[in-house]
């Protein structure tokens, strides 16, 4: 199989079943490779884009199974659009380096496993994918990303990014509830990030012109009403960025960027979980369970 068969095949196929096909070991060598920009991906009808808003459930209800549930479709979600879009950025970018997309080839081999270990907890609540309306966020981006620079800025920079908030973010807030076998996903899916951020940092740097500041660069290849804003959680933990590569005067300026939408977040909920700077991993889960 080609890179480029295999990307259309991620984005063509309505099944879900074929968008959660790993990747083969072994490559054909690309012939043709004039740019495609496909406009949106097929799906099944239940998980076709939708208009309609849905609200993420509360930090404070996920006591709550069906509220469990229905965060973890929102998340899901996400991990199918990455999916699309990196197979996307294939075919939209057949130019790039061919470890870059290797790269997004091994992205979307892991961001398979995560929307697996999603589809796996949500049903253990009782929800299944589909089951309320899918926002196509990521996919809004789409007309505006013009060079595989752009895509990784707002892709992997950005939402990438601010992932590495919320998965730690959720992480401890399903410990908090002591649900301790979802708060390890949400730290297993953390550490994929943290890689995927890396690579996009790599093709950052790559396009990054000597002459400029990281900073600079990040805002030529981020277009308005997108804003840095984008590339964070509700709260920012800076030590997160600093293990996917991001240079000290890069994480400062993100973390003081704000703009109209800054701080809508409820913080009275977020004082109430009392998150801490401190940053979750692997090897140092602070989870009981894992001491029986
Ligand atoms: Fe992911
Ligand atoms: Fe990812």
């Amino acid at each position: 199989m080609k890179l480029s068969e295999y990307a259309k095949h991620l984005l063509l196929s309505s099944d879900l079943e074929d968008k959660l096909l790993p990747p083969p070991s072994v490559w054909q060598e690309e012939t043709d490779v004039r740019p495609l920009r496909i406009e949106k991906p097929n799906r099944a009808d239940n998980l076709k884009f939708s208009d309609v808003k849905t609200k993420i459930p509360r930090l404070e209800h996920l006591n709550q199974t069906t509220a469990k549930g229905l965060t973890l479709h929102h998340f899901a979600n996400h991990e199918l659009m990455a999916i699309e879009l990196f197979a996307w950025a294939i075919l939209a970018f057949p130019e790039s380096p061919l470890r870059v997309k290797l790269g997004f080839i091994k992205t979307i081999q892991e961001e398979q496993t995560h929307l697996r270990l999603y589809l796996k907890r949500m049903n253990d609540f009782g929800i299944s994918f589909g089951d309320i309306p899918l926002n196509y966020i990521f996919w809004k981006q789409v007309p505006k990303l013009g060079s595989v620079e752009e895509f990784t800025a707002v892709l992997s920079l950005s939402f990438e990014g601010a992932n590495l908030d919320y998965s730690q973010i959720y992480a401890k807030a399903f410990a908090h509830f002591e649900d301790w076998e979802t708060a390890e996903i949400m730290i297993r899916i953390f550490e994929d990030e943290v890689k995927h951020v890396k690579r996009g940092m790599r093709v950052f740097q790559n396009g990054k012109p000597s002459s400029m500041e990281d900073w600079d660069y990040y805002k030529t290849l981020i277009h308005f009403p997108f804003t840095p804003r984008r590339a964070k959680g509700y709260i920012f933990l800076p030590e997160t960025r600093k293990l996917s590569g991001m240079s000290d005067e890069f994480i400062r300026l993100l973390e003081e960027y704000e703009d109209e939408y800054s701080g809508r977040v409820n913080l009275k909920t977020l004082e109430r979980f009392q998150f801490g700077a401190d940053v979750w991993r692997k090897s140092d889960l602070p989870l009981p369970h894992q001491a029986e």
